[in-house]
Order: structure tokens, then sequence, then C-alpha cells
């Protein structure tokens, strides 16, 4: 059973000083942060616990750097949660040792001060039990708002948290949990699949999950093209994944019914040069995005499931390319259009974010935009979150 934030009196929070791992793992792009949606995920629950007075210490990573250098620093989203608060944010440029333990004493109460990288200690990643105790001896309480973050066994994430008598879920982490799991055990029918994205592999234990229960799975990007090879297609020079052209027979074999690839391809075989073809990719040439019948067909599939849940994980194409993204652009409007006819949509995935925003589908038209990307994926998979159990071993 896991305890939120909510699940304590007021009083409990005021004058203490509550530890909030949150993933502020987010891009960032000449000192500014580019895209905020998992900064503004976490505000309810800096909110909630400012306003109790507590003193709110924010933990985060930012990339796999390997050592302390300015392009991986939290300063630029101090400034973002700044802005997006209008309130002060205090940063302090380490996220243990005294320096830092000093700056926590002086905060006023309902204040909130954001720590510098994680990662910059090699020990975060390794769960290493001495780091584990300097995080955990920074704060009474710990609360765990970074869904997305939560399938790593980290120090902030697994080792510190068992230090601490009281540990929470955030309300962000709590809403992912919830409409992650309505789809893992129980998605409202019809239920609709839509994964695209170039790599098999992280979807593997997703799809197994999922495709007993789906009534349709839609798949385009770099993975249709071996699911169209197996299926006896030529692909020409198009991704092939040969490591799990097993799995995807197996896949074809018992789901097939429920699949639909694409029988149409933009593909090229020189930069600026495109064209459509169907059926069979030339040798020579590449797939890099669903044709405009696939096209057509998807989004009707996707715009006409009013009724039931849609899960969309992975581009269809190479759509940071104007002439690759059609069929991806598509695919997020139809998802608009699901939501206004009643459907639940769901979204993940850093990429699947991105193409959504590009197409002008904004985020109030989706259900639930998920934080995470590969925890998503893990979530769905059944997969253990280390970051989740932590949290249920309330004493
Ligand atoms: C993510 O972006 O998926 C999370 O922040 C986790 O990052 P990681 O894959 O570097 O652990």
């Amino acid at each position: 059973m896991l305890r939120s934030v909510s699940d304590l009196d007021d009083i409990q929070y005021y004058g203490k000083k509550v530890l909030v791992r949150v993933d502020f793992n987010v891009s960032i792009d000449n000192g500014l942060v580019t895209e905020d949606y998992r900064i503004r995920s976490a505000i309810p629950t800096i909110e909630y616990l400012v306003k109790r007075g507590a003193k709110v210490i924010l933990a985060s990573h930012l990339g796999r750097p390997k050592y302390r250098n300015h392009n991986n620093s939290l300063a630029p989203v101090a400034v973002r949660l700044k802005e997006i608060l209008n309130r002060k944010v205090d940063f302090i440029n380490d996220c243990i040792g005294t320096e830092v333990h000093t700056k926590i004493e002086k905060l006023n109460y309902g204040s909130i001060l954001l720590l510098e990288n994680l990662r910059y200690y090699s020990e975060e990643q390794n769960n290493d039990p001495e780091f584990c105790k300097s995080i955990s001896s920074l704060a009474d309480i710990y609360v765990n708002d970074a869904f997305s973050t939560s399938h790593r066994k980290h120090a902030s994430t697994y080792g510190a948290v068992k230090n601490f008598d009281i540990r929470l879920s955030g309300f962000s982490l709590i809403k992912e949990i919830e409409y992650l799991s309505m789809i893992r055990y129980n998605p409202r029918k019809p239920f609709t699949l839509v994964i695209g994205g170039s790599k098999i592999k992280d979807k593997i234990g997703a799809l197994e999950n999922l495709l007993p229960k789906a009534d349709k799975l839609l798949i385009g990007g770099g993975a249709a093209y071996t699911f169209l090879k197996a299926k006896g297609f030529k692909i020409g020079n198009s991704l092939f994944d040969e490591e799990h052209f097993d799995w995807v027979k197996s896949a074809l074999s018992s789901f097939g019914e429920k699949i639909l690839l694409p029988l149409d391809h933009i593909v090229s075989s020189e930069e600026n040069s495109f064209s459509t073809v169907s059926g069979d990719i030339p040798d020579g040439m590449c797939g890099f995005d669903i044709g405009n019948e696939t096209s057509r067909i998807y989004s009707s599939e996707i715009g006409g499931n009013g009724f039931g849940t849609i899960f969309w994980n992975g581009p269809m194409g190479m759509f940071e390319v104007g002439q690759f993204a059609g069929g991806t652009m598509d695919v997020a409007k139809s998802m608009a259009l699901a939501f206004w006819r009643g459907a639940m949509t769901l979204v993940g995935g850093g990429d699947t974010i991105a193409a959504l925003k590009k197409s002008g589908v904004s985020e109030s038209e989706v259900t639930h935009l998920s934080t995470g990307g590969g925890a998503t994926l893990r979530f769905l998979a059944g997969d253990k979150m280390p970051g989740i159990e932590a949290l249920e071993q309330v004493n």
C-alpha cells in the first residue's frame, strides 16, 4: 500500500525538511529549458508541501554525466521552476555535504531548494550505501514524485528511501500509477495500441502484456519493417532487427489478426529525394514514414475509437524531418479526435510527446501524458519498479 503526500496531517509538514525526488531530466539548450512538462508535472506536490510550511528540497538527475560539467547542471531548471511558480527557488551547486546541510538549516519554512545533479556522483547510480546515508541525512520525510525514473535502483530512488520512516508518493507518481494500471489491468474496450519508434526490444515486455488485451495493434516507425519482413515483404535498406526477428514472427502467428502493418511507405535513397511505394520496398531504398494510405487507415482506426482506450508510444517515422513527419502528425491529430469523441487516450515517451507538440495537439487534448519513457514501458511490462517498491515498505 502506498501512502500519498495527502495522507499525512498538515501539521506533520510544518517546519519539516521534505526531500522530493523529482525527474527534472529535461531538454536544455544554450542554458534554457526547452521542454518543461516534467517540471510542470511536479508542481502540485511542490505547492502542496510549500503551503504546509515544509522546507522543500528537490533532488533530480539530468542526463548521464561521467563527471561534473556545466552542460548537466540543474541551474537552468531552477530558473524555469521559479518562472512557473512565480516564487523564489534556491539552488545549490551540490547535493550532499556540509554546505548543503547548512543551506537547508537556514531555509525558511515553506521555501524551495533545488539540489545539483545527483549523477555528478557515480555513487547515485551505484546505489552506494554511504551516499544513500548522505542523501537521507538531508531530510525528515521522503517523497517520490519521479515516476519516470522509478525503474532505476539508484540511491535517491531506492537505497536512501529505506532510511526514511516516512516515505510517500507524490501526486504525479500516483496519477501515473493510476492511469498506467488501468491500461495494464483493465483497459476500457475497444483497446487500441499504436506503437512506433525504432527499437522493438524496449517494447517487447509491454507488448507481451498488452497484446492479449488489445483489440488492435497499429505498428509504424522503424519497428514496422521487421514485422513486414516476417510477413514476406521486401524492406530494402530499412531498419531490420534480426535479434528480435523470432519474437516478431511468434507475435504475428499468435496475434496476427489484430496487427495492422503499413501498406505503403515514404521512402528515400538519398537526402532530399523521397517517394511513396506500396507493398515491397525496392532494394537501395529505405522507409522513413508510413505512406498516405496507411496514414488514412491508422487515423480512421484511432479517431474512430471514441469509446475505448488508446495507448500511443513511438513516432510513425522520422518526424523531425519535414518530408517524413506526415504519418506521425496524422496519428497525433487523430489521437486528439478520439479524445474529443470520448476515448481514454494515453501517450508515453519523450519522442512521442515531442511529436504531439509538433503537431499542434495540446496536452489538454490527451487524457494522460506519461512523463516516462523507459519507465512507462517497464511498468506496462509488469517489471519491478524499485522506486515504487521502496515506498511500499511502510513501517
Ligand atoms: C528518462 O529520461 O527516461 C528518465 O529521466 C530516466 O533517465 P535514465 O534512462 O538516464 O535513467
